[in-house]
């Protein structure tokens, strides 16, 4: 069963238990926590997939108030239609490719510095360098945050996603002890949107914030809890996700030189080396539904009621969806993978994540030559309950100016 991840050897162990699972126990459930777990990437894609059947407004972590007594707002996260059919169409105007295509030379710049910082220096953490600071101040610059606020959002980040939750809980946040860290983290966060969204209706700027504020959907408008909220859910996932997409890149790379090589000498396969980053090491491991109806998947028949998690991880690397599926191969083609969802809750943010890390990996690997993992230092994995990355990743090249 899943276990605390200590190094890459733990993680190589982890995708064998899920290939284990797969093979002969791929819809199961865990006695100790109640909750039914699928493996298999055609299971998988239907629970993710199939909401008349599988709900995501399940109770994840989502108090109505905090213990303060603050008014939670909704997340989109956890709504099913026709809720989230009206949210989604409110928010989405903010991320259209005319949006996204604004925001390339940006990130080119915020990239360029951070490398700037790095180069001469022969050896840094890439997190705390580059990994963590290039998102957080591109969603930041997005939604119109101050950038010099970014430790305070990493701190937020580090509240809210570092926590050790049970499976039993994960559901269940109505039923569990008042968790009071989390709930200050929140009022925190919530204060500190409310403040500048209230500025921004006072004057309205050209950001993501006075966008939301704006957008109309049938007549209505985002109440300020939700607008606060979805401020929220876009600082973190915005920057999460992404800082372990370029960390497992990097580990990829590193771990097959090979096809660095070839990425080198054909950089036009860059997004292609992308899709199967995020195919092979996904950052976000696991999604979380519930049961509306009694469902049969395979031969197994799951209560209503029930609380599911689908592997993503497990559904990425399944053989009978991807040829080889342990093989780290820049040229797969279909690559069909499951690592931003798929259906009404596909990832909202996928094109910003893809242009990011198409845009700062070509030029990473161009401006630290001789860029691998330090052996000499540990690094440190960072594994919330259903997201994986790094939280350090020491590397070392050869240092210019
Ligand atoms: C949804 C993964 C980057 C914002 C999702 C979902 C996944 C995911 C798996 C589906 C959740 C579900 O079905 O329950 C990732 C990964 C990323 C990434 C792997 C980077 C490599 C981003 C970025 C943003 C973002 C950069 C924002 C700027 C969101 C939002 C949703 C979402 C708002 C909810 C969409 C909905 O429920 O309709 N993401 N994400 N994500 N993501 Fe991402």
């Amino acid at each position: 069963m899943l276990h605390t991840l200590h190094s890459l050897q733990d993680v190589g162990q982890h995708y064998q238990w899920l290939q284990q699972m797969r093979e002969t126990q791929p819809v199961w459930l865990d006695e100790s926590s109640g909750c039914w777990h699928v493996f298999r990437y055609t299971d998988v894609h239907r629970v993710i997939t199939d909401y008349s059947l599988f709900s995501a407004e399940r109770n994840l972590r989502a108090r109505k108030s905090s213990v303060s007594g603050r008014k939670r707002g909704r997340s989109l996260l956890v709504m099913d239609p026709p809720d989230h059919r009206q949210y989604r169409g409110l928010v989405s105007s903010a991320f259209t490719p005319k949006a996204l295509a604004r925001l390339s030379g940006r990130i080119a710049a915020i990239t360029q510095e951070l490398l700037n910082e790095i180069r001469p220096k022969g050896r840094v953490d890439l997190v705390s360098d580059f990994a963590n600071p290039l998102p957080t101040t591109v969603i930041a610059e997005m939604l119109g945050v101050p950038t010099s606020d970014r430790p305070l959002f990493k701190t937020w980040a580090d509240a809210l996603l570092s926590r050790q939750v049970k499976d039993s809980e994960f559901f269940k946040s109505d039923e569990r002890q008042e968790d009071q860290a989390l709930d200050k983290t929140f009022d925190e966060m919530s204060d500190y949107f409310e403040q500048l969204l209230e500025e921004r209706r006072r004057h309205p700027q050209v950001d993501m914030m006075s966008d939301l504020l704006a957008a109309e959907v049938d007549g209505e408008h985002l109440s300020l809890e939700d607008t606060i909220s979805f401020c929220i859910v876009l600082l973190i996932a915005g920057h999460v996700t992404t800082t372990s997409l370029l960390g497992q890149a990097v580990r990829c790379f590193n771990e097959h030189p090979e096809a660095l090589a070839q990425l080198r000498a054909q950089p036009e396969l860059m997004p292609n080396a992308i899709e199967e980053v995020l195919r092979y090491a996904s950052p976000a491991w696991r999604l979380g539904r519930m049961t509306k109806t009694e469902v049969t998947l395979g031969d197994v028949t799951i209560p209503a009621g029930a609380f599911i998690f689908a592997w993503l991880a497990s559904a990425n690397r399944d053989a009978e969806q991807f040829p080889d599926p342990d093989r780290f191969d820049i040229t797969r083609t279909p690559n069909k993978h499951v690592a931003f969802g798929h259906g009404i809750h596909f990832c909202i943010g996928a094109p910003l994540s893809r242009m990011e890390a198409s845009i700062a990996l070509p030029m990473l690997l161009e401006q630290l030559p001789g860029l691998r993992i330090s052996s000499e230092e540990p690094l440190e994995l960072f594994q919330g309950t259903g997201l994986f990355g790094f939280k350090h990743l020491p590397v070392v090249f050869i240092p210019s100016e």
